[in-house]
């Protein structure tokens, strides 16, 4: 006998982005490059809603867990988990399962209109490209709305970041990783690119890895931060609590690091 509920799951998928689930989950990764031990059994969890933060030394391992995680470096061990589901394969694979990540260098496309650009995020989601609607609000909640058909390489920086994370919204992602997102620019934009990836968390409620040097703003956007150091998890607590540890700030962070 076939469940009603069976039936609705059959006739009415829910949306991607309304699933329900537990985020993301990384379990005992380990990744080496040669003689590198780039990450030793790293493991966490970001919950859909939270901003999880990542910081550490130049070298730690925090682009290479982003690389394994979004599907550019394979794991020597480990598991990546969305929602309950094993992330595998190559980074399309793990973009149509609702992974987007954010570079630390703005890649879009010049040549293109912002508009264009978002549009293209929708492709690489493999997600209905006929969704204007869906475009108007990214840009509208980016901020790009006014910009929408000037070409990409008229933008300044913070532009351009915006760009990349509306085509990366595009994509239609649970999870969204930023590598070092408020990097080249001032307070008054670090202040302005931070309202907005508060504002993509609450009203995507989407689980956000945050890798970023700039240790003070990164406290006040994380609910938990993870300091990696030599491919190693030397801790995961909340922001207070990393902050006020002398240790952490006088080993681990460095002096070329902003607090
Ligand atoms: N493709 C690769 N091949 C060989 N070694 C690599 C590769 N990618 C990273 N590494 C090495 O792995 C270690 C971790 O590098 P990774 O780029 O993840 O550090 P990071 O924490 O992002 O540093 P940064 O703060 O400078 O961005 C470093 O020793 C780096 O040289
Ligand atoms: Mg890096």
């Amino acid at each position: 006998m076939i469940s009603g509920a069976a039936i609705l799951a059959k006739h009415q998928p829910l949306p991607r982005r309304l699933a329900p689930g537990q985020g993301l989950v990384v379990r005992d990764v380990s990744v080496r490059f040669g003689a590198v031990q780039a990450l030793s059994n790293i493991s966490f969890n970001v919950p859909p809603g939270e901003i999880f933060g990542v910081a550490g030394p130049n070298g730690a391992g925090k682009s290479t867990l982003i690389g394994v995680c979004t599907g550019q470096v394979r794991p020597d061990r480990g598991i990546i988990e969305l929602d309950g589901g094993a992330l595998k394969g190559r980074p399309h694979a793990f973009c149509h399962a609702g992974v987007a990540r954010m570079f630390q260098v703005p890649q879009i496309f010049s040549s293109m209109t912002v508009r264009e650009n978002v549009e293209t995020g929708l492709i690489f989601g493999n997600r209905d490209s006929s969704d204007t609607n869906g475009v108007d609000d990214l840009l509208e909640m980016t901020g790009l709305t006014s910009q929408a058909s000037e070409a990409a390489s008229s933008l300044d920086l913070l532009a351009r970041k915006r760009v990349m994370l509306a085509a990366a919204l595009a994509t239609g992602p649970r999870v969204l990783f930023m590598d070092e997102p408020l990097g080249g620019l001032n307070e008054i934009e670090i202040d302005a690119f931070s309202s907005l990836i508060r504002k993509v968390r609450d009203e995507m409620a989407l689980s956000i890895v945050l890798v970023e040097h700039k240790i003070r703003a990164l406290a006040q956007l994380s609910q938990r931060i993870m300091i990696l150091n030599f491919g190693e998890t030397l801790r995961i607590d909340t922001p207070g609590l990393i902050l006020s540890d002398p240790e952490i700030i006088t080993l681990y962070l460095g002096k070329k690091h902003e607090y």
